[in-house]
């Protein structure tokens, strides 16, 4: 089931999902990382249609950042954009569908907080969506979020719960050739999508597709994940917390202690570690507003004290403590 049920981000089309059993043990990615100036390092992933590299642990925008840049919300955000770009994070996944969210991350960026552009010297990699019917108004809406977002060149522009998808990927094929933005992408939030999600990488140019994916939510483990793997298609991950609902199903319980004995301090660290175990994800994109929070998930992606990445036996155990709480 999709543990964030009908809550949250406002709704795209089609059903929950059904969880399915114990994945098959692929070999973990190879570690490469991302260092930043307190000496931690992030897990790198390269993005399969161009090399580039990226950290695989991202921001996600969904709530957190739809407030407004008068509020002391906004203030602990200007302090989540700095840590994160202090230890190395660089994707920050927003949609004209999050309220404020595109015009508070344009405006974290004129402050100048995380260190650059949306270009390939910038160290924030923005991507956004188009979510609307229609070519001209894909256009019109993709404007206004380059304009929200301070930002010249969009560096992922996806296609928002597959909404007219095949019109805007027409446009986005362009607009990629054109260099206004650098990678085209497709997400939804549920497996009633999955096949088509399937479909359209297999058909269309798709460099991301970003989905959901947790520990409970594992459906993405027989298909989509490894067609991903399959077509050279990026992953980013969705919900990743189920909307913060694993975090709160594991509250009050102590973590096992192979996990603290591995360096992990939380259950969330956990969840996120288990969706970074899965060698086709290319980042995971956790929402916060809050710093200690922020802190947290990039210590989950990162390999502090020689601890080795996670591996998919790492992931079955997480996947087990969690499943039987
Ligand atoms: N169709 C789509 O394209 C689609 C659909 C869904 C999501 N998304 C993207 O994916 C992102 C992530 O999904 P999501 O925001 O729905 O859910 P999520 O990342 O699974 O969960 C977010 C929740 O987890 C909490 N949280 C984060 N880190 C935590 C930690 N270390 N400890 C305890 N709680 C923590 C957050 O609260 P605090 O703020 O208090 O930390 C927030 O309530 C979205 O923001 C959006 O960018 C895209």
């Amino acid at each position: 089931m999709g543990r964030g049920g009908l809550r949250g981000e406002p709704l795209g089309q089609g059903p929950e999902q059904a969880p399915h059993p114990d994945q098959p043990e692929p070999p973990a990615g190879p570690v490469s990382t991302t260092g930043s100036d307190d000496g931690s390092a992030l897990i790198e992933r390269a993005i399969p249609s161009s090399g580039e590299r990226l950290p695989v642990l991202g921001l996600g925008t969904f709530g957190a950042f739809d407030v407004s840049q008068r509020s002391s919300a906004f203030d602990a955000l200007e302090d989540v954009i700095e840590l994160f770009d202090r230890r190395g994070g660089r994707v920050v996944d927003s949609s004209p569908m999050y309220g404020e969210a595109e015009s508070v991350v344009g405006a974290l960026r004129a402050a100048g907080r995380q260190g650059g552009g949306a270009d390939a010297t910038g160290r924030m990699f923005v991507a956004t969506k188009v979510w609307t019917q229609g070519a001209r108004e894909g256009i019109a809406q993709m404007e206004r979020s380059m304009q929200r977002l301070r930002a010249a060149r969009i560096d992922l522009m996806q296609v928002h719960n597959l909404v007219d998808v095949d019109t805007h990927l027409d446009t986005l094929e362009a607009w990629k050739a054109e260099g206004r933005i650098r990678y085209i992408g497709i997400t939804h939030y549920h497996g009633g999508a999955f096949a088509a999600l399937e479909k359209l990488m297999r058909t269309r140019s798709i460099d991301f597709v970003q989905f959901n994916y947790h520990a409970l939510d594992r459906e993405a483990e027989q298909r989509l994940l490894p067609a991903a793997a399959d077509t050279g298609t990026a992953v980013l991950v969705n919900r990743p917390l189920g909307q913060g609902e694993l975090v709160r199903r594991m509250r009050g319980r102590d973590l096992p202690t192979w996990a603290s004995k591995a360096g992990y301090r939380s259950w969330a660290q956990l969840a996120l570690a288990f969706v970074i175990a899965h060698p086709a994800v290319t980042c995971v994109i956790p929402a916060t507003g809050d710093p200690a929070h922020l802190a947290d998930n990039l210590d989950a992606a990162s390999t502090t004290a020689g601890r080795p990445a996670p591996d998919a036996a790492f992931a079955r155990r997480v996947a087990q403590a969690i499943a039987t709480a």
